[in-house]
C-alpha cells in the first residue's frame, strides 16, 4: 500500500486551512485519456465512476478539452483543485479528437495509457481486465462491440450502425487489418507503442485506433474485450459529416503508405465539384447570354476556377486561409496556375492520343490526372505556401 500523507492544518492570520487529503505520492501506473468538447455535465460523473472502478490501481485521468464554450475544462480544473490525480490540459485554437487524444498521451509518463468517451458510453469497469490483459503481455487491448457478448446497445440509429459496419469493412479491406472493432473510441496500450508512431498519426478526425494500428511497423499484439455501448449520458455526440469524409481520407492516404496526402484527396474533391460547376456556368452562358461556345468556355473556366479557390481556401488549406490582399493574390495566382495546368493536361492528353494511341478514355484521364497532381503541387507552394 503507497504511504498517504495528509497536509498539515495550519492557521494563516486567523484565517482556516482547509484540511485536504492528498492521494498517494506513486507515480500512476495508468493514465485515461478522456478528450472533450462541451462535456460539463459528464465530467464530473464519470471521475466519480472511474474512482469506484479503480480503487485498486494508481491513475489519473487527463481531460483534454478544446477550449469547450461550456466551460468543460474550468468543471474538470476545477476537481483538480481537489484531487490531483485529476489533470486537463486546455488547448485553445485548435480542435480535433484525434490531435487531443494523442496530446493527451504525450503528455502522460504512465507505462499504460487507456482512451475513453467522456459521456459514460464506454464502460468503465472493463478498464481493470484491460489493464490485466495488458500486464499479461499484451499491447494494445481494445473494447469491442463485435465480438461475442459486445454489443451496440441501444445508443446507436440504424443509420450509425450501417456506417460504422461499412468503415470496419473498408479498414479490413483495404488496410488488412483484422481488429473486429477498428472504429472503437475505447482502448489501451502501452505508451511507447504510441509515441514511436507519434510522428505519423494524423490529427484530424476521430479514428485514433484505426491510425495507431495501421502506422505500427510491427504487429501490436492484441486483445479485444467485449463490451456494451451505453447511450450518452448528457450532451449530444460531435460525429458528423465531415468526421465520415475525413475517414476515407485517411484511409485513401494510409492505404498509399503516406504517399497521396489527406490534402490533395480534398483538392481532388473540389476539383470534381468544379466541374459541376463548370457544366452549369457553361449551359448559362450558352442559352440565357446566347454567348458563343468559346466564350461560354471562357466564363465557365473562370467562374469554376473561381469556386475551386474559394472551397479550397476555405476546406483544403482552412489551417492558412489567405484574407485581404493575400485573397486577391492567391486568387490570381492560381487562375495562372490553373491555366497553366489546363495546358498540361492537353499536351498529355493529345500526346497520349495521337502518338501512343491510347484511345480516347485513357488519353483523356492521363491529362486530367496530370493536371491535377499539377494544379496541387504548384498552387501548394504558389498560391498558399506556408
Ligand atoms: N478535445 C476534443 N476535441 N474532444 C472531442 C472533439 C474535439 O474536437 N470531438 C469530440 N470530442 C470528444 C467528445 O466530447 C467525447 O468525449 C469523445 O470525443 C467522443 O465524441 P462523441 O461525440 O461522443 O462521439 P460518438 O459517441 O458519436 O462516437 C463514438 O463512437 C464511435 C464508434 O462508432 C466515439 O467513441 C468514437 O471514437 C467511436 O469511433
Ligand atoms: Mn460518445
Amino acid at each position: 500500500m503507497p504511504p498517504i500523507r495528509f497536509a498539515k492544518v495550519v492557521h494563516l492570520m486567523e484565517a482556516p486551512v482547509h484540511v485536504v487529503a492528498v492521494a498517494p505520492l506513486v507515480a500512476p501506473e495508468l493514465s485515461v485519456v478522456v478528450p472533450t468538447f462541451r462535456e460539463r455535465a459528464n465530467v464530473p460523473e464519470l471521475v466519480r465512476l472511474l474512482e469506484a472502478t479503480l480503487a485498486e490501481i494508481a491513475w489519473e485521468v487527463i481531460f483534454v478539452d478544446d477550449d469547450s464554450p461550456d466551460g468543460t475544462w474550468r468543471v474538470a480544473k476545477e476537481i483538480s483543485r481537489r484531487d490531483p490525480r485529476v489533470r486537463c490540459i486546455r488547448r485553445v485554437g485548435r480542435r480535433g479528437l484525434a490531435g487531443a487524444c494523442i496530446e493527451g498521451i504525450l503528455s502522460s509518463a504512465a507505462p499504460v495509457v487507456a482512451v475513453m468517451d467522456a459521456d459514460l458510453q464506454h464502460d468503465e469497469t472493463l478498464l481493470p481486465k484491460m489493464l490485466g490483459a495488458i500486464r499479461d503481455g499484451a499491447e494494445l487491448v481494445v473494447g469491442s462491440r463485435y465480438v461475442e457478448g459486445g454489443s451496440q446497445g441501444d445508443g446507436f440509429s440504424k443509420v450509425r450502425a450501417w456506417g460504422s459496419e461499412t468503415a470496419t469493412a473498408l479498414a479490413r479491406r483495404f488496410l488488412d487489418i483484422d481488429l473486429s472493432d477498428p472504429m472503437s473510441g475505447f482502448f489501451m496500450i502501452r505508451r511507447e507503442k504510441v509515441e514511436a508512431v507519434a510522428d505519423d498519426l494524423s490529427s484530424e478526425g476521430f479514428k485514433i485506433l484505426l491510425d495507431i494500428v495501421a502506422s505500427s511497423p510491427e504487429p501490436l499484439k492484441t486483445v479485444e474485450l467485449p463490451f456494451t455501448f451505453r447511450e450518452r449520458h448528457a450532451g449530444e455526440s460531435k460525429l458528423d459529416s465531415l468526421v465520415t469524409a475525413e475517414y476515407l481520407g485517411l484511409l485513401f492516404s494510409k492505404f498509399s503508405g503516406g504517399v497521396v496526402p489527406v490534402r490533395f484527396l480534398m483538392f481532388l474533391a473540389v476539383g470534381a465539384s468544379g466541374i459541376l460547376v463548370h457544366l452549369v456556368a457553361l449551359k448559362v452562358s450558352l442559352h440565357a447570354f446566347d454567348s458563343t461556345f468559346a466564350w461560354g468556355e471562357f466564363v465557365a473556366s473562370v467562374v469554376a476556377m473561381t469556386w475551386n479557390f474559394l472551397l479550397n481556401n476555405q476546406l483544403t488549406y482552412r489551417d492558412r486561409r489567405l484574407t485581404g490582399v493575400s485573397f486577391v493574390w492567391g486568387l490570381l495566382t492560381f487562375y495562372v496556375v490553373c491555366s497553366v495546368g489546363t495546358i498540361a493536361n492537353m499536351g498529355v492528353a493529345t500526346g497520349l492520343f495521337e502518338m501512343v494511341d491510347t484511345g480516347p478514355w485513357i488519353a483523356g484521364f492521363a491529362g486530367a490526372a496530370m493536371s491535377a497532381v499539377f494544379n496541387y503541387t504548384v498552387s501548394a507552394t504558389l498560391t498558399w505556401r506556408k
